[in-house]
This record gives C-alpha cells, sequence and structure tokens, in this order.
C-alpha cells in the first residue's frame, strides 16, 4: 500500500509499504477515506521531537472496517468509522479512571511513571514515534487499529467524511482544554495559537457558554480565519502587547481563562532563540509565560500544545501568586466523543470550515510543505488516499 512515511526531519515521502495485518484478536484493520495533518505531526517533521527509524505518520484518521479480529465484537466490516488517536486498552487503571492517554498496556516498550525526556511516555499514539508505542499510523491506505472495541466510533450516515474527521483529535483536544476551565457562563477566554487546534478551542469555548473569546496569532491570515469561522475578536502579538491588551480588554484583570494551543515551537526572535541556547533548552515556553502573565488572578491556564523538554526559569511564583489553575497534556478524546459526535451531528457545530486544502494522498510531502511553512493560506490539510 502507500503511505506517507518520515525518514529524517524535513522528509516525509510517499513510499510503497507493506500492508498492514491483523496481530492480536482485537485489531481491525481499516481502509482510510480521509486523514488529516496535525500541528503535533509538525514536531516530528522539525526534528524537536524524535524519530529515527522510518514511520507511517497519521493519527487523525477514519476510514471503513476492512477486516476484523477474531477477539472483536463492536465492529464489523463495512462498518465506517473515527478513530481517537490515543491507543487505549479500556481495561487498565488508567483507562478504567477516564485518563486513557496514560493507557498502561498500549506502549509496552516505553511506558512508565516518569515521564522523561526519552526514556518513559504515556500510552501510544498511533503513528507518533518509537517512544509512543512506534504503531504505524494512519496516513495511508489502510491501518490497523488495535483494542478496536475500545476508541473506534461509528459515524453518522449524514455526515461527511470532512465533517466528523476532526473528531478524532482536533476538536476533542480544543473541547478538553475548555471544559478543564469549567466556565459558569460569560467568561471571557483568550486562546493563543489560532491553528486548527486553537480555531477548535474557539468553537469550544461558545459552544461552552463564553461571553468572549479572544484569539492570538502571529499570522493575519489565520486570524482572519478565527472572524470569518469563529467570530472571534483577534490579537497579533507582532502588532501589540498581548498581555497589556488582555488587560485592557478586562478592566486590568485579565482573562478568565487562557488556553496555549501553540506549544513549544511558537514564532521567536534572536533574543528567544539565544535564551533558550544559553539554558540548554529546546524549543521555548514563552506562550505559557504568557498565559500566566494573561490570566486573571485565580483563572485557569489549559495547555494542550505540546511540551516535550525541560525549562529553567519556570514561573512557578506567579502561578502561586496568581493561585492560577493550570490543566494540561494529551486530550482525553474517549471521555468526550460521543458527546461531541452528537453535536456535529445534530449540527451545533461545524469542524470541516477551517480546511484550506484538500490532496491525494501521493501529495502529503506537498501537504506538509505547505502546513509547516504556512505558505498559501494553509490551515488544514485533508489527504484522501
Ligand atoms: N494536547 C493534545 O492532545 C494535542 C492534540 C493536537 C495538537 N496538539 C498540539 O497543539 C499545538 C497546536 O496544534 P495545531 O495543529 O493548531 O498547529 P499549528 O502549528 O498549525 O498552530 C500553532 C499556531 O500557533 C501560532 N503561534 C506561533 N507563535 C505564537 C505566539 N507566540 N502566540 C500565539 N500564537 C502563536 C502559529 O502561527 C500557528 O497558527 C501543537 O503543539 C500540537 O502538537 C496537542
Ligand atoms: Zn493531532
Ligand atoms: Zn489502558
Amino acid at each position: 500500500m502507500k503511505a506517507a512515511v518520515f525518514h529524517k526531519p524535513g522528509t516525509i515521502q510517499v513510499d510503497q509499504v507493506e500492508d498492514p495485518r491483523i496481530q492480536e484478536g482485537g485489531d481491525v484493520i481499516l481502509r482510510v477515506t480521509a486523514t488529516a495533518i496535525c500541528g503535533s505531526d509538525l514536531h516530528i517533521f522539525s526534528g524537536a521531537v524524535p524519530q529515527t527509524n522510518p514511520m507511517v505518520m497519521g493519527h487523525e484518521f477514519m476510514g471503513i472496517v476492512e477486516e476484523v479480529g477474531p477477539a472483536v465484537k463492536n465492529l464489523k466490516k463495512g462498518d465506517r468509522v473515527v478513530v481517537p488517536f490515543p491507543i487505549a486498552c479500556g481495561k487498565c487503571f488508567f483507562c478504567s479512571h477516564g485518563a486513557s492517554p496514560h493507557c498502561e498496556n498500549s506502549n509496552y516498550e516505553h511506558y512508565g511513571p516518569d515521564g522523561g525526556l526519552t526514556g518513559q511516555k504515556g500510552g501510544a499514539l498511533f503513528g507518533y514515534t518509537d517512544l509512543y508505542g512506534g504503531y504505524s499510523g494512519g496516513q495511508a491506505e489502510y491501518v490497523r487499529v488495535p483494542y478496536a472495541d475500545i476508541s473506534p466510533r461509528v459515524v453518522p450516515e449524514n455526515l461527511t467524511d470532512e465533517q466528523a474527521l476532526f473528531l478524532t483529535d482536533i476538536f476533542p483536544t480544543g473541547w478538553s482544554a475548555i471544559d478543564w476551565a469549567q466556565l459558569k457562563g460569560g467568561e471571557t477566554v483568550a486562546i493563543f495559537g489560532s491553528g486548527p487546534v486553537g480555531l477548535m478551542a474557539q468553537k469550544a469555548a461558545w459552544l461552552k457558554g463564553a461571553g468572549r473569546v479572544i484569539a492570538i496569532d502571529p499570522l493575519d491570515y489565520r486570524l482572519e480565519k478565527a472572524r470569518e469561522v469563529n467570530k472571534v475578536e483577534t490579537l497579533n502579538p507582532r502588532e501589540v502587547d498581548v498581555v497589556e491588551a488582555l488587560r485592557s480588554m478586562t478592566g486590568g484583570r485579565g482573562a478568565d481563562v487562557c488556553v496555549d494551543a501553540v506549544g513549544f515551537e511558537p514564532e521567536r526572535n534572536f533574543l528567544d532563540k539565544v535564551k533558550a541556547t544559553i539554558n540548554f533548552e529546546k524549543g521555548s515556553m514563552k506562550v505559557i509565560e504568557m498565559c500566566l502573565r494573561a490570566v486573571r488572578r485565580g483563572g485557569t491556564v489549559s495547555i494542550v500544545g505540546v511540551y516535550g523538554t525541560p525549562y529553567d526559569n519556570f514561573p512557578v511564583h506567579r502561578m502561586f501568586d496568581k493561585a492560577i489553575t493550570i490543566h494540561q497534556g494529551q486530550a482525553p478524546v474517549l471521555n468526550y466523543v460521543d458527546e461531541l459526535i452528537g453535536l456535529v451531528k445534530e449540527d451545533k457545530v461545524v469542524l470541516d470550515d477551517i480546511i484550506t486544502h484538500t490532496l491525494p494522498l501521493a501529495e502529503a510531502s506537498k501537504g506538509y510543505e505547505l502546513f509547516d511553512k504556512k505558505e498559501d493560506d494553509c490551515v488544514k490539510v485533508v489527504l484522501k488516499p
């Protein structure tokens, strides 16, 4: 089959690889009908999240069940499903406590309590490095889905692939960021990053009763997209001091909730880079720092942008003095996916309005280039095998 294979930083190409096959009784093989490139894939593409062996990329995918393992009870050949990105056994301590990204069984070799830099990680993710389980991803014609009774969800017939695809990751991820903040209604929510995850968090903020939603991004075309599809207010950090602007928009207090939907590879100036080099840091935590400054006392900061390395000078003093609540991590997609399918099915939210590029899988390399370099006003790339 054909698949988008990571070879080395900057090189993801479509190769002919072996077809996946059933390995465990609980597996299914999916024929992929739609798959997307995620900002998380860009951390591998840039080399910041390390991977040495060639690997089939992709954790946002859906498709038709082609082959069913003997132990699978809930799916049959021909079912059309979306697949949440964390690989979860459904039975271990964390799976049974609503924390499926921390599944104790799916990441057999590299799982551990430590969460270290290279040694111990949480549960496995599709197509997301050997450290996260070494499973082939879904930017391919076919994909093996383990524990198939647990995560895949049958898609309502009235939904197109494009309407359903983002239930695998970015909509539940944006939703988690807002759900963690437990809005009561009327809050001001500032969302750093207006890429696919930020745009989904904006949608979630409105659905959960925010009074004001403010998008922050250095790319004007992404802010324009946010205004167009989500009717939010916008701030560009290249033009204004975002922290000061947010304070002056909120009576001097700061936003009730700040969301980091950027992660450890933000836009950086020369000084930021020098600081990182001196501190032996990879990437930057400047967006977390901005969130901690821009949030009001007693407010919540939700971090869904990915962080993979330690940082010195962590502003713990500000967290303490302001009594800030912080939530973060891989999104527990399974906790939300059924509710969110309902919202899409009932037309309470539109998800496919962020897609700017639909390409054949054969053009995956071009998709990565466009999305990584933010060319051609690219916001979200969908690949069709
Ligand atoms: N926690 C999870 O489960 C989960 C799931 C999906 C994605 N992610 C992570 O979420 C992050 C965003 O993903 P995405 O798909 O939207 O990627 P993306 O790279 O398209 O979006 C990031 C956006 O942040 C903007 N940005 C850069 N510097 C900024 C700054 N200083 N202030 C404000 N905005 C800034 C960029 O211009 C870009 O629009 C990534 O780190 C990704 O790995 C996490
Ligand atoms: Zn993703
Ligand atoms: Zn588990």
